[in-house]
């Protein structure tokens, strides 16, 4: 019996969670694994807005919400929105879904005719090739490398783009290089989307909040406002907040799209939960004390990352200027040799040695679509992160360069 559609046949399973799975298995059967493979904070929630949670269930929101979100929550993203990004949207220019993903899946899946184009920044977060692969879409990757920091640049963007193009996808700053745009770098990108008015763009903001060395954030439709008309904000309480299990993304948006896109969600999932909603209000608009201290400990790790990746012979890293990685360049070592005697061919093979030789999870660069490197999360303390680096850079000296 074949379960699976056709449509299944090329979407390949987050790579982030099947290192992650991988690494929890090897350590269940007792092996000693630094799992640095999935992206998500080590943080607990701030007890705030676990209490606003706590009371929303003793108050009774335990009923059905609203399929677009609650009114509270909506309002809170639109001063979120006004506060942080001086974007002024109504609550019917607002989603709220099962985290930005889900956002992300009901955007493409509201707006996505069959082999419509959609453009993604290599490297990218995986799961937006799949999605546009599940709806029939064809992604369309344009490469980003360390030349540009990882940055698109608009003579790229003007050559990617055809009359069947639908999204950019934008990433500020990015997963997995922790890539930040500056204002110029968005105006240039915006010049060139105003001549091309049938581009619709989707700035996936969740990182927002993570930046280092004093950097400002700026949104897309910020910078951009001729084309707010034409841009999905998204963003979200997972990362900023340390909520990735509370499952509430959301989206600033044209009227229509917004519309188009709570059809969708009133199919599949109706409205997120209404007690991580009440947290959702809490945490946006509560003290943002945490945030700023879990982007403090975020900085030192990556600081931490940097020096000592600088330090092992044939590995290079562009220091990430926000997000929690370090996407890690290991050219040189393709080609090299195992104590055994095999080659590393790639960099799905490398991160296969150090998980072998090392017991270090990571994620080959080829699941961003941008290879050879490979991403380790900076989201574990500085004690785990020395030891991984100790092992990694014990691993690669075990590797034989040249013939
Ligand atoms: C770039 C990017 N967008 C979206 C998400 C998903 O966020 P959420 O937990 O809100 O679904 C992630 C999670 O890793 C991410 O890295």
């Amino acid at each position: 019996m074949k379960y699976a559609s056709s449509r299944l046949a090329s979407v390949k399973p987050s790579a982030s969670a099947w290192v992650s799975q991988a690494a929890k298995l090897a350590k269940a059967a007792g092996e000693d694994i630094i799992d640095l493979g999935l992206g998500e904070p080590d943080f607990d929630t701030p007890p705030h807005i676990i209490e606003a949670a706590y009371e929303a269930g003793k108050a009774g929101e335990t009923r059905y919400p609203p399929t677009d979100g609650t009114g509270d929550l909506k309002q809170a993203i639109i001063e979120k929105f006004k506060r942080d990004n001086h974007l002024d949207y109504e609550p019917s220019q607002i989603i709220i879904s099962n985290g930005a993903k889900q956002v992300i899946f009901n955007a493409l899946m509201a707006s996505l005719e069959l082999d419509d184009e959609v453009l993604l920044c290599a490297p990218y977060f995986g799961q937006y090739k799949d999605m546009v692969l599940i709806l029939g879409g064809v992604p369309v990757t344009i490469q980003c490398g360390a030349e540009t920091h990882f940055r698109l640049d608009a003579a790229s963007l003007e050559k990617a783009i055809t009359p069947k193009t639908r999204w950019l996808f934008l990433n500020l700053p990015s997963n997995p290089a922790g890539a930040v745009y500056t204002e110029d770098d968005l105006r240039a990108i915006g010049d060139v989307l105003e001549r091309n008015p049938h581009v619709l763009v989707l700035s996936d903001e969740i990182y927002e909040h993570i930046l280092f060395d004093g950097e400002k954030f700026w949104s897309f439709a910020e910078i951009c406002p001729a084309l707010k008309e034409r841009t999905l904000t998204v963003n979200g309480v997972s990362k900023a907040y340390a909520m990735t299990g509370w499952r509430i993304g959301y989206a600033g948006g044209p009227k229509e799209l917004i519309a188009a896109m709570t059809k969708v969600q009133s199919q599949i999932s109706s409205g997120a939960c209404s007690i991580a909603q009440a947290a959702a209000v809490a945490a946006l608009n509560g003290p943002q004390d945490e945030v700023h201290r879990f982007c403090a400990a975020f900085q030192s790790r990556r600081d931490l990352v940097y020096d000592r990746i600088l330090k092992i012979d044939n590995l290079t890293l562009d220091p990430p200027a926000g997000a929690f990685y370090a996407y890690i360049g290991c050219t040189d070592l393709i080609g090299s040799k195992t104590p055994d005697g095999a080659v590393i061919e790639d960099d799905a093979a490398f991160t296969n040695f150090l998980l072998q030789d090392a017991g270090i999870a990571c994620v080959p660069g080829s699941a961003y679509e941008l290879s050879p490197f490979f991403r380790i999360s900076t989201a574990a303390s500085e004690a785990v992160l020395t030891e991984a680096l100790d092992r990694i850079e014990a691993s690669v000296a075990k590797l034989k360069l040249g013939n």
